[in-house]
């Protein structure tokens, strides 16, 4: 079907309110702001399967290795932390970092399925007590994220896929709380934030609408669109389930405070909230149906999950009533489920309506690259648009509940965008908190360059550039690394000379395919 490789822009990343979003940056050359709280947490993010190498029992190993699958590039070849941890932790804290997300790696950790949950691989225990070890020497606290998208393959084989393979097993919200009761255990002295899962809805629509992702499931499958849509279902609410369940498991296992706030596990879900915009039109009929297309994306990406954790409120049939079989309301189970929320802001997401081939719940058709807009583009094609971080800001305050800014960053190769990028990003981010919003702490995706997924090696998101010619894939600190982020973190404060320095975001001279 040629619809569904336009449907991963949904999920990867995002307008509401687009147009003059309020006045959020126009006053940036007089910043008269508060600074950032003395306690804000200030890091980056990176995944196990992105940058660890040597992860051959993962579902993605297998995927990488399959020829046909988009780019030759092998997560082997990458930035090789599972040996260079202790250069991780040293290039977060050469450019002022007090904390770092990462990841632990479940087929690492338990290669077989026998070995779950009770005879983990003692090496890989051992390993991920050495990074915490490392972080801890160079006064970085971890938030550590269970599920990146990567998955076992005793879980989900690529090779043998069935209908309870993976997350279409209704016993995964049980394997992965037991994994988070483990993890809990095993590291609750020195993790206290816990983040379940990353960006759930981008996962199901890549592993399950687009195939660019494991388990590589498509509209084209047989069964088509109806069953493609039963299983995205079923996918999304065992991951539901398993957050929910993990939360407890977190809550029993990891009663330790390691980070001196008097609490232990403190247990969140990385969320990716684009910007949603409806495309435009002259015909009035036409535009009422590209905004409600837009409204259902809107909802399905920035609201859906985000209720089920915290009003216990399962809309599994994602049609924006709580009216059907599978619904629940109030679910004790869910309710009041997560500590904090994590936000991934990258970019925006237009919607034009899929009219008469509506797909189950899906009645627009989202584009993330390649927009008609006149925002500057990146090397991935993705819209710069600060002012929506606040528009996702703004969403997730009702909640009521801490926010971490999860991932933000952009691909830059030549690191000619990206000080303006970040000029501009944690300027709306400080006049959010001086607006009353509770952000606690901003992980720029990512520390070093990485294995950018089906994109490969081109995208190249790092503060920190690694040449993947170099047999030891040295941390390079690109310029923005030091002059912008780690002069932000040192003034508490997003200074307005960066402005006028950086006044604009030059053309990309790389386009990466993959990036919608
Ligand atoms: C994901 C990362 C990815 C980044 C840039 C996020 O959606 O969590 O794994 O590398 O976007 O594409």
């Amino acid at each position: 079907m040629r619809l569904a490789p336009l449907l991963l822009p949904l999920l990867t990343t995002s307008c509401f309110g687009c147009g003059d979003p309020g006045g959020h940056i126009d006053d940036r050359d007089h910043p008269k702001l508060k600074a950032f709280p003395s306690q804000f947490l200030w890091g980056t993010a990176t995944a196990s399967y992105q940058i660890e190498g040597g992860l051959h029992g993962s579902d993605w190993y297998q995927w990488e290795s399959t020829p046909s699958n988009v780019t030759n590039a092998h997560a082997d070849d990458g930035d090789h932390s599972y040996d260079l941890f202790d250069a991780d932790s040293e290039a977060a804290q050469s450019i002022g970092n007090n904390t770092m997300r990462l990841g632990i790696d479940w087929s690492r950790l338990f290669p077989t399925a026998a070995s779950f949950p009770q005879s983990p691989d003692p090496a890989a225990v051992k390993h991920y007590h050495d990074v915490f070890a490392s972080l801890k020497k160079r006064g970085l606290q971890p938030m550590v994220t269970l599920y990146h998208w990567a998955l076992p393959i005793w879980l989900q084989d690529l090779t043998k896929l069935t209908e309870t393979s993976g997350w279409l097993d209704d016993g995964m919200p049980n394997k992965f709380a037991l994994f988070a009761a483990w993890a809990g255990k095993e590291y609750g002295g020195e993790v206290d934030l816990w983040c379940t899962l990353n960006e759930p809805v981008v996962n199901l629509a890549a592993g399950y609408f687009n195939g660019v992702h494991p388990p590589r499931r498509s509209f084209g499958d047989p069964g088509g669109v109806d069953m493609a849509v039963q299983r995205a279902m079923n996918a999304a609410r065992n991951m539901v389930l398993a957050h929910g369940k993990s939360y407890e498991a977190l809550h029993s296992s990891d009663t330790v405070d390691s980070d001196g706030d008097g609490q232990g596990a403190e247990v969140g879900i990385a969320f990716n909230m684009p910007s949603f915009q409806a495309y435009k039109s002259d015909d009035p009929a036409l535009q009422k149906q590209h905004d409600d297309a837009t409204r259902r994306l809107r909802y399905i990406s920035n609201q859906a999950f985000q209720d089920a954790v915290t009003k216990g409120n399962l809309d599994y049939d994602l049609d924006e009533k709580l009216d059907g079989p599978k619904d629940k309301i109030g679910d004790p189970s869910l309710k009041d489920h997560i500590d904090w929320m994590g936000l991934n802001y990258y970019s925006i997401v237009q919607v034009a309506t899929l009219g008469k081939s509506s797909v189950g719940p899906i009645t627009g058709l989202p584009r993330t690259g390649h927009l008609d807009t006149d925002h500057p583009k990146t090397e991935y094609s993705w819209d710069v648009y600060p002012e929506g971080l606040r528009e996702s800001l703004d969403a997730l305050r009702p909640y009521g509940k801490p926010i971490y800014i999860t991932e933000n960053g952009l691909a830059d190769s030549t690191d000619a965008q990206r000080p303006r990028y970040l000029a501009d990003h944690l300027y709306v981010l400080q006049k959010a908190i001086a607006d009353g919003i509770d952000v606690r702490g901003y992980y720029y995706w990512s520390l070093i360059d990485n294995f950018e997924w089906q994109a490969g090696y081109c995208p190249r998101f790092g503060l920190f550039a690694i040449d993947y010619q170099d047999p030891k894939r040295t941390r390079i600190a690109r310029p923005s690394a030091k002059s912008v982020y780690q002069k932000i973190i040192a003034e508490k404060g997003v200074d307005p000379s960066l402005f006028k320095q950086f006044p604009s975001y030059p053309e990309p001279t790389l386009n990466c395919p993959g990036g919608g």
